[in-house]
């Protein structure tokens, strides 16, 4: 029987779980959260669209009950506060870290076998402080972000050639923040071809722009942060795991001196399968990808940095 728990019934955790179960991506599905009702109210929701959306997962919600959630293949963290408009997901660190540690350690106790897949944000940081603080090996610690960037990489890549997405390709490393995050434009590429040969020089600058400021414009618009493809981008790097699907994605890894870096989590291309991250993929950066992604594992480093200031680390 495979088992995923989503710690947080918050709309990014609430969406995990319901793409999580429409896809019967596990057996069963626990949603927990510090809310009282919140996760048995949407689990019990969701129930209740099983039989029109035809699946057989069983959700389970739960408030604060970690023993329901034992045994646990996955555990996916949502949990801490979503950003407002204007601000950056950085400064939610004061908050998230706390929380992060302390159910992430609650989970383990009752799933001390599961791979733990990293929502929350600031994302890479929240991913590090799990690493530093769990004491798992490295291979069970994942972060999702790459992985939503670089759907919304596609997605503007698809409106600016007025295609199909899903016949897009392109992969966003680096950090999962407005600055740090890294469209590869060279290697993007529809059905094959690379992008750089059908846009111009300046539309592909404005996709690089619009992606990398993706989830800021969104939050602007839903006065939160976004859901759908946060939580959506969950349940693929589940979905990854629990089949063993092996698919790569880009994702927060920990690294030891892969892309030039150590003792950091930052999204770099990743195999994901029953270990969770089973290989961190080199894409043979040219100099100046290169100089951005150093770039962007100082701008990590520095929130890294605020973790032993607040004393989470
Ligand atoms: C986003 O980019 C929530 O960080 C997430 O929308």
């Amino acid at each position: 029987m495979s088992k995923v728990t989503v710690i947080g019934a918050g709309n990014v955790g609430a969406t995990c779980v319901n793409a999580l179960a429409f896809k019967e991506v596990a057996d069963e599905v626990v949603v927990l959260d510090v809310k009282e009702g919140i996760s048995e109210g949407k689990a019990i929701d969701m129930s209740q669209t099983a039989q029109l959306l035809e699946f057989d997962t069983t959700v389970v919600g739960c408030t604060n009950d970690y023993a329901k959630t034992a045994g646990s293949d996955v555990i996916v963290i949502t949990s801490g506060i979503p950003r407002k408009p204007g601000m950056t997901r950085e400064e939610l660190i004061g908050v998230n870290a706390g929380i992060v540690k302390n159910v992430a350690g609650n989970a383990l106790k009752h799933s001390p076998n599961a791979i733990l897949v990293v929502i929350s944000n600031p994302m890479d940081t929240m991913t590090y402080l799990a690493l530093k603080s769990l004491g798992l090996p490295k291979n069970r610690i994942i972060g999702m972000g790459g992985a939503l960037d670089s759907s919304r990489f596609k997605y503007y890549l698809s409106q600016a050639l007025g295609c199909n997405a899903n016949e897009v390709e392109g992969i966003v490393i680096g950090g999962h923040g407005d600055t740090t995050m890294i469209p590869l434009v060279r290697l993007a590429a529809y059905k094959g071809i690379r992008v750089t040969e059908l846009l111009s020089k300046e539309k592909l600058e404005e996709v690089v722009k619009a992606t990398m400021t993706g989830g800021a414009t969104l939050t602007g618009l839903l006065g939160t942060s976004a859901w759908y493809a946060p939580g959506a981008a969950g349940a693929l790097v589940v979905e990854s795991i629990i089949h063993n699907r092996r698919k790569l994605i880009p994702c927060s890894a920990a690294l030891e001196g892969e892309y030039g870096e150590s003792d950091i989590c930052i999204g770099v291309p990743v195999i994901v399968g029953k270990n969770g991250i089973e290989k961190i993929v080199d894409l043979n950066l040219n100099a100046e990808e290169k100089a951005l992604f150093a770039k962007s594992a100082a701008a990590v480093r520095t929130t890294n940095a605020v973790l032993k200031e607040i004393n989470v680390l």
